[in-house]
C-alpha cells in the first residue's frame, strides 16, 4: 500500500536523538520492527477522504494549506511513535518477552533503558506535533492531550483487573476503550483535521475509530490465546499467564459449571505454576463453553456497527479506502 511506503520512509529518516546511544538505540530499534502501522495509516486514510484529488480512489495525497505532504506523513508518524512509546512501557508491564517477532526492549536492554527510552519517546512525540501550524496545534493538542491519559487510565484498569476476582464486560469494555480504542479514534479525526474535514465528519470519525477499536482489542485477545505463534509475533497465551480479565475470560467465568469452573478458578489463584500447563488447561476450559466463536462474534459486532455510522459522513465524501481497511483488520492474524 501507497501509505505504508511513505510511513516507512519517514520512520527511517527519524534519529530520534544521538548520543548516548544507548537511550536512542531501542527507540530506533521498536520503530523499526514494522508491525501494521495501523495508526498513521488511519491518520493518512482519514486526511485522504478530504484531500485526495477528484480521480477518485487515487493514493496521492494533496498538500494541505501551508504543511507540505511531508509534515503530514511525519504528524502520522509521530502518532505511531506514540503508539510505540506505549508499547515498549507495556511490555514491561506485561513482562513480554517479545514483540513483532523480537525481543522487547526491556529483554534486550533492561527495564531501566526501556522506561527511560520510552520517557523520552513521549517527548520526542510532543516535539514532533509541535511543527503543526499553530491553528491546527491549538485544534489537536487538546484531544491528542485527552487520549493519551486515557490510555494511560486504560493501561492502569488493565493492570489492577489482574489482580480481581471478578470484572464486568462492561467494565473490560470500558478498559479497552481506554487503553486501545481512543487512539484509533484520534487518529482517525486527526486525519480529518489535518486535511480541514467538517467537524462533524472530525467526530463522527472519531467515533468510528472508537467502535473498530473495540473490535480490535478483542480480537487482540483472541489472539493471545488462539493465534499462530509466529505470524502473531509476540507470545501465545501471556494472557492468560498474567491473568488478564480479557472478554474470553471474563465469559468463560460465567459459562464454566461445577468442576470445570472449580478449576479455571484453581489456574487463576494458583501462585507457581508451570506456564505452558496453565495455558494449555485455560485454553481447554475456553474450547470447551466455546469462547473462541463468542468472542469472535462479539469482535465483529463491533466492527459491523462501526460501519453504519460512516453513513453520517457529509456527501461526497468516500469511505471505500477505510470500510476496505476496517475488513481487513476485522480478520486480522496478527
Ligand atoms: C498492539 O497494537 C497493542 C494493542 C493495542 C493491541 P498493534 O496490534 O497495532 O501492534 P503493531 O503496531 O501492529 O505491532
Ligand atoms: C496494550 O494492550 C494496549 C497498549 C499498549 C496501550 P495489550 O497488552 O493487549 O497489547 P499487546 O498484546 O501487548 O500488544
Ligand atoms: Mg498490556
Ligand atoms: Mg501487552
Ligand atoms: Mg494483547
Amino acid at each position: 500500500m501507497d501509505y505504508l511506503k511513505l510511513i516507512e520512509k519517514e520512520i527511517r529518516k527519524q534519529r530520534f536523538g544521538k548520543e548516548p546511544a544507548t537511550l536512542y538505540e531501542p527507540i530506533r530499534y521498536i520503530m523499526s520492527l514494522g508491525g501494521k502501522r495501523l495508526r498513521p495509516v488511519l491518520v493518512l486514510l482519514a486526511y485522504n477522504m478530504y484531500r485526495s484529488r477528484p480521480s477518485g480512489r487515487s493514493l496521492k495525497l494533496k498538500t494541505s494549506g501551508n504543511q507540505t505532504l511531508q509534515q503530514i506523513v511525519s504528524f502520522a508518524v509521530a502518532v505511531e511513535a506514540f503508539h510505540n512509546f506505549t508499547l515498549m512501557h507495556d511490555d514491561i508491564m506485561d513482562q513480554a518477552p517479545i514483540r513483532r517477532g523480537k525481543p522487547t526492549v526491556h529483554k534486550k536492554w533492561g527495564e531501566n533503558t526501556a522506561i527511560l527510552s520510552g520517557d523520552v519517546m513521549l517527548v520526542k512525540v510532543y516535539e514532533m506535533l509541535s511543527a503543526l501550524e499553530p491553528e491546527l496545534l491549538h485544534k489537536a493538542l487538546p484531544i491528542f492531550n485527552k487520549t493519551a491519559v486515557e490510555v494511560c487510565e486504560g493501561q492502569q484498569l488493565d493492570m489492577d483487573f489482574e489482580t480481581r476476582e471478578t470484572v464486568s464486560e462492561k467494565e473490560y469494555l470500558n478498559m479497552i476503550r481506554l487503553k486501545t480504542a481512543v487512539l484509533l479514534g484520534f487518529s482517525l479525526a486527526f486525519g480529518a483535521l489535518l486535511a480541514g474535514a467538517p467537524e462533524q465528519d472530525q467526530k463522527l470519525l472519531y467515533r468510528f475509530g472508537v467502535g473498530i477499536g473495540t473490535g480490535f482489542q478483542l480480537r487482540d485477545d483472541i489472539l493471545d490465546v488462539y493465534a499462530n505463534q509466529d505470524k502473531f509475533g509476540k507470545q501465545v497465551g501471556g494472557d492468560i499467564i498474567s491473568n488478564k480479565k480479557t472478554y474470553l475470560l471474563i465469559k468463560a467465568l460465567e459459562l464454566c459449571k461445577g468442576k470445570d469452573l472449580e478449576s479455571l478458578r484453581y489456574w487463576l489463584s494458583a501462585k507457581k505454576f508451570n506456564k505452558k500447563e496453565k495455558v494449555l488447561a485455560v485454553t481447554a476450559l475456553y474450547d470447551k463453553v466455546g469462547i473462541h466463536t463468542l468472542a469472535s462474534k462479539k469482535a465483529d459486532a463491533y466492527f459491523r456497527e462501526s460501519y453504519a455510522l460512516l453513513k453520517g459522513l457529509s456527501s461526497g465524501v468516500s469511505i471505500d479506502d477505510l470500510t476496505d481497511y476496517a475488513k481487513v483488520l476485522m480478520s486480522r492474524q496478527n
